[in-house]
């Protein structure tokens, strides 16, 4: 187990981890080439855990997906990485894929994501990603998984915010089921740590979009957009559209995963851009990169939205060495160029 030394091509530039890395997990310089060792990604077969999935295969890692295809696909899952079908509230399921897999490392990306379905049966939220978290904890204490990689929050956990960009010490005043559910996981993993030694990274994404992205999730407007305007058809907006997000391309995510494998340890970092982007802005962009001039429908505002969340990533940077990549126009046209080819779906 361990890192080569030297950052590989698409790594450089995020720089060496600053902070005290755990040693188990790194080779003799302490930096990232190629990966060797287990990782299994729960939700590996969603739109960003596939994402990730491909980012530690091509850098050698041996890696496993555990999901249940609830809305992840099989066909995103990386044809090097063993695939264990099965459902994170089911003990045996879970158990069975740690003794047989014994990752080294957890990603864990598996969740309800779907901020509205949270508050209509929040009790099925809390099923999924609390209890079933916490039965992925059990396992990990049981088959001695070192460490755990967790995909927080930002963009649904600080609500409405009292200063911008966000820092993670901003007042955590979620505003939906999922927020809290999402966010009573880091608890739990502050917890894990001194009661059991799972070390842990927690990254708080802002809004995440790209190739594979589906409209559930928390930057699915960008999907839905995408899809309408290549049909011709006008994208609904609720409100004024001046509403504000924080945009990270799921590039920078997958770099964010790697350099956790060795830097981050017990630390809760915020990824983001550190820059609002509303609505209005998201319409005007695809526009312009579809050669399109349609116009947006205005329908009343949404009870309870909220109105402007970005991320402040210094603490991402000064520990991990990460900084985000690519430029949103970039990001958008990459994401546009992957739903022409594939209609949102493989080919
Ligand atoms: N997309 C964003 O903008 C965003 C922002 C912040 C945090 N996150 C977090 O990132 C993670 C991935 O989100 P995504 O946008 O890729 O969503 P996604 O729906 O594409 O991925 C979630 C995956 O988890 C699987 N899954 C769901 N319930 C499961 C269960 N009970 N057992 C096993 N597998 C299960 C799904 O089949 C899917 O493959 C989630 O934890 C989400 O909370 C996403």
């Amino acid at each position: 187990m361990g890192f080569r030394p030297a950052p590989p091509r698409s790594l450089r530039g995020h720089g060496p981890a600053s902070n005290v890395p755990n040693q188990d997990l790194l080779g003799s310089r302490g930096t990232l080439e190629e990966v060797e060792m287990r990782i299994l990604v729960t939700g590996g077969a969603g739109f960003i855990g596939s994402n990730v999935v491909d980012g530690f295969v091509a850098r050698g890692a041996e890696v496993a997906v555990f999901d249940n295809l609830s809305t992840g696909r099989r066909e995103f899952i990386h044809r090097d990485a063993r695939f264990f079908e099965g459902d994170l509230t089911d003990p045996a399921a879970v158990d069975r894929c740690l003794a047989e897999f014994r990752p080294e490392v957890v990603d864990h990306h598996a969740a309800q994501i779907d901020v509205r379905h949270s508050v209509h049966d929040p009790v099925h939220d809390a099923r999924t990603n609390v209890l079933g978290t916490l039965t992925l904890l059990q396992g990990c204490t049981r088959h001695g998984v070192r460490k755990l990689i967790y995909a927080s929050t930002g963009g649904a956990l600080y609500g409405e915010a009292r200063f911008l960009p966000a820092t993670e010490d901003h007042p955590v005043n979620p505003e939906s089921p999922y927020g809290v559910s999402k966010h009573t996981v880091e608890h739990y993993l502050y917890l894990w740590k001194l009661l059991h030694g799972l070390d842990y990274t927690i990254l708080r994404y802002p809004n995440v979009y790209g190739p594979r992205q589906n409209p559930l999730g928390e930057a699915g407007v960008n999907a839905i957009f995408i899809g309408l305007m290549m049909e011709g058809k006008r994208p609904s907006i609720f409100g004024t559209g001046a509403q504000v997000r924080d945009y990270l391309y799921v590039e920078d995510v997958v770099a964010a995963n790697l350099l956790s494998l060795s830097a981050g340890s017990g630390e809760i970092l915020n990824l983001g851009t550190a820059t609002g982007t509303s609505v209005l802005d998201i319409v005007r962009e695809l526009n312009s990169l579809m050669g399109l001039e349609l116009e947006p429908i205005f329908e009343p505002a949404r009870p309870g939205e909220i109105q402007r969340i970005y991320l402040d990533a210094s603490r991402a940077r000064r520990l991990l060495g990460w900084e985000p990549k690519i430029p949103f126009r970039e990001g958008l046209r990459r994401t546009v160029e992957w739903f022409r080819a594939t209609k949102g779906v493989p080919a």
